[in-house]
């Protein structure tokens, strides 16, 4: 770890447990600026499935600052910090903790979709600025869009919108659709199908395991049964190397390719060994995207944290990014709300992924490219879609 990076972990490690002894002040406090230093909130899931997908999160946010010398705009920075457990139920409280209690200028928050729909409405409801570094929920840039959201990462619809005219340029014309059931699952799933469906294909079967089980053996007999050209999925993190481990298993590698936005095989390829090799997938990163930036990036986050970046790091890296422009842009003043949104609204971060923007429904407009495991590598094989937009559905903004 560099000393930039564990100097940041250490004054966050005091201030979370200071925040955690604050008392609760149920006065809406956002825009207003409360101490000289930023005061910035994760909430993300440290426990569960996408554990390790929010730890990523967080070293990637904290080394883009540790990079412009551990300030935002040339203040210092608090940090709090809330275990979000992947748990929708306890969305509400989990974002009340950090945004009205522990009273933070800017949430970064979440991971899991259901999760950030309950941060998203206290977000809304407190005016609190908030950045979502991963949660791909369509309503968040759809119909639930505001002005204090911002996304860096991707809407459900974007991974798997390029994924089914890729399936039917490889031949596949019927498929089968496995998920997680909640919003991040069926809307990957609504997605694939539209595309698919335009390019001449068909989903002849759609299968639900409950989030967060990884209780697969059932569904895959059936789709050995069934018989389809592919099979096309979303999962991410340690159920995605349960479902890749357990399609090789069960013998349906060899005889019916897997597909799936490419959170299946992002940061879990070690665990997943020879089982992944041959999946494909679309995504809006890949470890060896060769480009100077990506480099650099890489060998930053390898030098800070002793492990590989994957696409969680890099969005956390972005958000990082996004909000250090914007404080620069607004001279560290983050209670000067028009000029943090604008100067977001009008950002163009030069990101590890390739160069992006932020849509007018605040997502990002980015390259998905197209990738196959080799020898452990997500290799890419192509880009996909060229800048590829969210429809914002139901954004009046
Ligand atoms: C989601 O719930 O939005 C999500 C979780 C993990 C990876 C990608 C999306």
């Amino acid at each position: 770890m560099t000393q930039a990076v564990q100097n940041a972990q250490s004054r966050r490690d005091f201030l979370a447990g200071v925040g955690a002894l604050a008392g609760i002040s149920l006065l809406p406090l956002a825009g207003c600026a409360r101490s000289d230093k930023v005061r910035v909130g994760f909430m993300l899931p440290y426990t569960g499935t996408y554990a390790q997908l929010g730890v990523a999160i967080e070293n990637g946010f904290r080394l883009a600052l540790a990079e412009q010398g551990g300030t935002l705009g040339g203040r210092e920075v608090e940090y709090f910090k809330v275990d979000d457990e992947s748990n929708p139920a306890k969305a509400t409280d989990n974002a009340n903790k950090i945004i009205t209690r522990d009273k933070v200028d800017v949430v970064v928050g979440t991971v899991h979709s259901g999760v950030a729909m309950g941060m998203i409405k206290v977000a809304r409801e407190t005016g609190t600025l908030a950045l979502i570094p991963n949660a791909g929920v369509n309503a968040a840039t759809g119909d639930l869009c505001a002005p204090n959201v911002f996304r860096t990462s991707f809407s459900n619809w974007q991974p798997t919108h390029p994924l089914g005219k890729v399936m039917i340029d490889n031949g596949h014309r019927k498929a089968v659709f496995i998920t997680w059931k909640y919003s991040a699952g069926e809307q990957a799933l609504q997605s694939f199908a539209e595309g698919y469906k335009a390019a001449g294909g068909t989903v002849i079967k759609e299968l639900f395991v409950p989030f967060p089980n990884v209780e697969f053996q059932a569904l895959l007999t059936e789709i050995a049964a069934l018989k389809p050209d592919a099979v096309a999925c979303f999962f991410a993190g340690g159920g995605a190397v349960k479902f890749v481990k357990d399609y090789a298993a069960a013998g349906l590698k060899n005889n019916i390719p897997l597909y799936g936005s490419g959170f299946l095989t992002e940061g879990v390829l070690d665990a997943q060994g020879d089982s992944a090799e041959g999946v494909i997938t679309t995504l809006h990163y890949a470890d060896s995207l060769d480009n100077p930036r990506n480099k650099a990036f890489r060998a930053a986050y390898r030098e800070a944290y002793g492990m590989e970046a994957d696409v969680y790091a890099v969005q956390g890296y972005d958000t990082g990014l996004l909000l250090a422009q914007a404080l620069e842009k607004a001279g560290g003043d983050i209670s000067n709300r028009d000029a943090i949104i604008a100067a977001m609204e009008g950002a163009v971060i030069d990101s590890p992924r390739g160069r992006w923007t932020m849509s007018k429904a605040h997502n990002p407009i980015q390259d998905f490219y197209l990738r196959r495991v080799e020898n452990g590598d997500n290799k890419v094989i192509g880009v996909a879609w060229k800048g590829l937009e969210d429809p914002a559905r139901g954004c009046n903004m």
